[in-house]
C-alpha cells in the first residue's frame, strides 16, 4: 500500500503519472491541481485517486491537503512536485511580475509544499522534484528560456541542499530532470518540435521511480533524455 501525493495534475506527465499510479489497487494517489479535477484515466484502474483543490495565485494553498490528510489518517509515502510553469520570452522583455511570478511557482511552492508535507510522511519515504535538463549545470541552453532553466536549477539545488539537511528525517529527497516530453510545456518552449518521449511513458519511469528510487538515492538529481532538447 503507497500514498503519493502529485502537484501539477490536470495535464501532460502530472495527469500521466496518476493513471500510470492508479493501475495498482495498493496506491492511492493524492492530485492537487489549480484546474478542475483530471479527466478518468482510460483502461482498468484498481486505485483511489483524492483531489486537492489549490488556486494557482493563492499564497496559502496547502491547507485542504493537510485537513484531507488528518480526515483520512493518511501519512504520503511519497511527493512529487511536478506542478511547473513555462515562460518563454527573450531576457530582456520579462517583466518584474513575471519573475517574481516562475519562482514563486517553480521553486517557492514546491519548497512550501516539501515543509507542510515532511511532518505529515511515513518514514521511509520520497520527495521527487521535476527539474528540467534547461536547469542543469553545463546543459545546452535556449534563447528566451532564460528564468525557466534558472527556476529549475534552483530547484535542483534545493533537491540536493534538503537531501543534506533531511537525512536523518526518514525521507529521501531526489530530482528527475527531464529532456523534452510531449506535452503543452513542451509546445510552448520549442513551438512544432515533436519529442520521441510521451507524457504516458516518461509516467511509467516516473512511477517506479517515485515508488522505490528512495532505497538507491539520496540528494541526486538524474537527467532523463534522449534527446536535445
Ligand atoms: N514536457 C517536457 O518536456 C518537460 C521537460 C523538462 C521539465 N518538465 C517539467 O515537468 C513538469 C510537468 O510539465 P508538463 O510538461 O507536464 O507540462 P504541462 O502539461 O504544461 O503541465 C504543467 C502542470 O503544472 C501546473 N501548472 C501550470 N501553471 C501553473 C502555475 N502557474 N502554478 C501552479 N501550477 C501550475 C498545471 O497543473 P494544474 O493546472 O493541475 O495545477 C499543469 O498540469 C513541470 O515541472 C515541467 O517544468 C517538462
Amino acid at each position: 500500500m503507497a500514498t503519493i501525493v502529485i502537484s501539477g495534475v490536470s495535464k501532460g506527465i502530472g495527469y500521466a503519472l496518476v493513471c500510470e499510479l492508479l493501475k495498482s489497487a495498493d496506491h492511492t494517489v493524492i492530485g492537487i491541481s489549480g484546474s478542475a479535477a483530471p479527466p478518468f484515466c482510460d483502461g482498468e484502474h484498481g486505485g483511489q485517486y483524492k483531489h486537492v483543490h489549490a488556486p494557482h495565485g493563492e499564497k496559502d494553498v496547502f491547507s485542504g491537503l493537510e485537513n484531507l490528510l488528518d480526515d483520512e489518517g493518511l501519512m504520503p509515502d511519497a511527493l512529487v512536485n511536478n506542478a511547473g510553469m513555462m515562460l518563454n520570452k527573450p531576457w530582456n522583455e520579462i517583466t518584474q511580475a513575471e519573475a517574481e511570478r516562475i519562482f514563486q511557482v517553480n521553486v517557492i511552492r514546491p519548497f512550501m509544499l516539501i515543509r507542510r508535507l515532511l511532518p505529515r510522511m511515513a518514514k521511509p519515504g520520497h520527495i521527487v522534484n521535476i527539474t528540467s535538463m534547461g536547469g542543469v549545470m553545463g546543459s545546452v541552453k535556449f534563447p528566451g528560456l532564460s528564468l525557466y532553466s534558472a527556476s529549475k536549477e534552483a530547484l535542483s539545488v534545493l533537491t540536493e541542499a534538503l537531501a543534506e539537511e533531511l537525512k536523518e528525517s526518514g525521507v529521501h529527497v531526489n530530482g528527475i530532470a527531464p529532456g523534452a516530453v510531449q506535452t503543452e510545456m513542451l509546445q510552448e518552449a520549442f513551438p512544432g518540435y515533436k519529442a520521441p518521449v510521451s507524457a504516458q511513458e516518461f509516467a511509467r519511469f516516473l512511477a517506479h521511480f517515485t515508488l522505490t528510487g528512495h532505497t538507491l538515492f539520496n540528494g541526486k538529481v538524474l537527467p532523463v533524455a534522449v534527446t536535445t532538447p
